[in-house]
């Protein structure tokens, strides 16, 4: 059983064509976003293994390392991470402040991805280790978002948008769609590069987790990667560059009441506007999966976040 992190189900908001599945929600008052569905089989696997410490990977200004670190405390794990790293903006800062405030041993990565294994395999020597692959991603954390498809099985979207980094996300709900019988395609907007790998990677996921919930079928993965449809137009520059088209859909979005973020849901968020407008026709909604904790990251931080940030900004946070 999945650890208790959040409360679900999440809500369905919106009107017209289209619908957001409120994951943002998943822990009001707390860190919500797409991490704590995936946390919550992550963090009950270390458990039951009987280890003290978890060792993850990302971004600087990574949500999955901030929700790492901040569950991982409260769930009496010791956390350490190593962060790559990525364009400056205000939100990447402040992402990075509040992992840096839930005490999580941060190792910058200074040779950027290429250096990470070396440096990982440092901190997965420790005893009592639980590696959490980046994103959460691994096939144990999708399947949170293999079971969270089922929370939409009344609603009867033509197709499922979300951002798609480390591909739990849309490879979970694709698993799950089928599994749910639902009608919809699930859309992943890729966020992440490089572009000739990351869907690669993602369709192996959707491999991965299909063996994992049900071994004996022959049609899951298969039935799945049909629904999946992964979007490589939104990008742009790359991994957490803003976009033009995201910065307008996030102005869009705030006056509905919806704040998002320029590396992960403006990107996707733009997109499903776009689907609204070409789904009109057929009657059916889109339903924007919205994956950004609405508890903003500055409500996480406290002195601890003072001391190291000034050393550790300069080499992770380079101008966007
Ligand atoms: C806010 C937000 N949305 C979407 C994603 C992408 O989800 P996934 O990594 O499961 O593809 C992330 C991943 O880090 C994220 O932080």
């Amino acid at each position: 059983m999945p650890l208790p992190l959040g409360q679900f189900p999440t809500r369905v908001t919106g009107a017209g064509g289209l619908l957001v599945k409120r994951d943002d929600e998943a822990n009001l008052g707390g860190y919500g976003g797409n991490k704590v569905r995936k946390l919550s089989y992550l963090l009950e696997d270390a458990r039951a293994r009987g280890l003290h410490r978890l060792v993850t990977l990302g971004a600087a200004g990574s949500h999955h390392v901030l929700a790492t670190a901040y569950y991982g405390r409260r769930e009496g794990f010791e956390v350490a991470a190593v962060l790559v790293p990525q364009p400056r903006t205000d939100h990447v800062v402040e992402t990075l402040r509040a992992t840096l405030a839930q005490g999580a041993l941060i190792t910058p990565a200074r040779f950027g991805w290429a250096g990470v294994p070396l440096q990982l395999a440092s901190l997965l020597a420790g005893p009592g280790t639980s590696f959490i692959a980046t994103g959460g991603s691994s096939p144990l954390g999708t399947r949170g978002y293999v079971d969270a498809a089922a929370e939409i099985a009344g609603e009867d979207p033509s197709e499922v948008v979300c951002a798609l980094g480390s591909g739990g996300t849309a490879a979970g709900l694709a698993i799950g769609a089928v599994l749910q019988g639902l009608a919809c395609t699930v859309h992943g907007v890729l966020v992440a590069d490089p572009k000739s790998v990351v869907p690669w990677l993602t369709r192996r996921l959707v491999e991965r987790t299909a063996r994992l919930v049900d071994p004996h079928s022959r049609t899951l993965a298969r039935e799945a990667l049909k629904k999946l449809v992964i979007v490589t137009d939104e990008l742009g520059r790359g991994y957490g560059y803003p976009t033009a088209r995201g910065d307008a859909a996030t102005e869009r979005a705030a006056a509905a009441g919806i704040t998002l973020d320029g590396t992960y849901t403006a990107k996707a968020y733009a997109y499903a506007e776009d689907r609204v407008r070409r789904a009109a026709a057929t009657a059916r909604p889109v339903l924007y999966w919205h994956t950004l904790s609405s508890s903003p990251p500055d409500a996480f931080l406290d002195d601890r976040a003072a001391d190291n940030v000034a050393d550790i900004y300069a080499p992770l946070l380079p101008s966007a």
